[in-house]
């Protein structure tokens, strides 16, 4: 029999972990949906929202899944609250992936806020030429700021646009390299960088750019995630998964094969 795995995913790492856990088992890997043309996953791909924790508790029960991971993105709260909800009232163990956060480092500017709408006020209010690599969802709180003039980068386009006089976007999906960030902030003569802390090295290249720029970064913080069992890596990720299916459910149903 194959054990079933279901990755909440929407993250690079979500992708690798499910191509790498795929040999050993069934995977389906789970997307929002928002994204207009993902990035071919590699694997089986469902789509949308389950409706809440009770919806993915139902959804875990009927396929039988043996293990839930979350390995959505550290901003994703709401779904990571749900996964360690619907994993409790379904019984099905859950692991998660949290990728580590960024430390500043010397030569850092981060001025640390805990929202967007927090971010927007640390701008000040002289005006500034401020670069948005946020999502599509956290520029709109920029609007209580319109004195600035802002370049907004995302992966789909931000609509409808933001309602401040002075704005240009930019479409792009990372990784981005230092020197590729670096020439961005130079041509538009950016003079602050605002940032989620989302950790690896795929986006970290803007926040080295400004550092090497001597720029200010407003670095928004991690929301509060629950506290499930987890790993920092795919590969530590995926030895867990390999610990688990010797102890807890590989053996166990081999075992009943016997
Ligand atoms: N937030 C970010 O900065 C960010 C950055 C990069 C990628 N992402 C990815 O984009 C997706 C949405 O992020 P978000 O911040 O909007 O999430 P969120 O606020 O935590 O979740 C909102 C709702 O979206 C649905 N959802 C989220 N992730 C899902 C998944 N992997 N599979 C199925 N349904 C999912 C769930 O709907 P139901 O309650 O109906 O189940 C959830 O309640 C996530 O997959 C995340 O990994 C987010």
């Amino acid at each position: 029999m194959t054990h079933r795995i279901l990755i909440l995913g929407g993250t690079t790492e979500a992708r690798q972990l499910a191509g790498k856990l795929a040999a050993r088992a069934s995977v389906m890997l789970s997307l929002a949906g928002r994204t207009e043309s993902p990035v071919a996953q590699g694997v089986p791909v469902r789509s949308g929202g389950f409706g809440g924790a009770d919806g993915l508790a139902a959804y875990l029960s009927k396929t039988g899944t043996d293990l839930l991971i979350d390995a959505t993105h550290p901003y994703a709260a709401q779904i990571s609250a749900n996964a360690a909800q619907a994993a409790r009232m379904a019984g099905v163990p859950i692991l998660a992936l949290r990728r580590p956060g960024w430390e500043p480092v010397e030569g850092d500017r981060w001025t640390q806020v805990d929202t967007s709408g927090d971010a927007a006020q640390a701008l000040g209010p002289a005006r500034r030429r401020v670069f948005l690599a946020l999502g599509r969802q956290e520029v709109a709180a920029f609007e209580a700021a319109p004195q600035h003039h802002y370049l907004i980068r995302s992966v789909d386009p931000v609509e409808p646009k933001l309602a401040v006089p002075d704005a240009s976007y930019l479409l792009a999906r990372g990784p981005f390299r230092e020197a590729e960030e670096r020439a961005l902030l130079e041509k538009h003569r950016i003079d602050v960088v605002v940032s989620k802390n989302s950790g690896g090295e795929a986006t970290y290249g803007k926040i080295a750019a400004a550092r090497g720029l001597g720029i200010e970064v407003v670095m928004i913080r991690r929301p509060d995630l629950p506290d499930v069992p987890s790993a920092e890596t795919v590969e530590a990720l995926a030895s867990i998964v390999d610990q688990l299916g010797v102890d807890h459910f590989v053996r166990p149903v081999d075992e009943r094969g016997v």
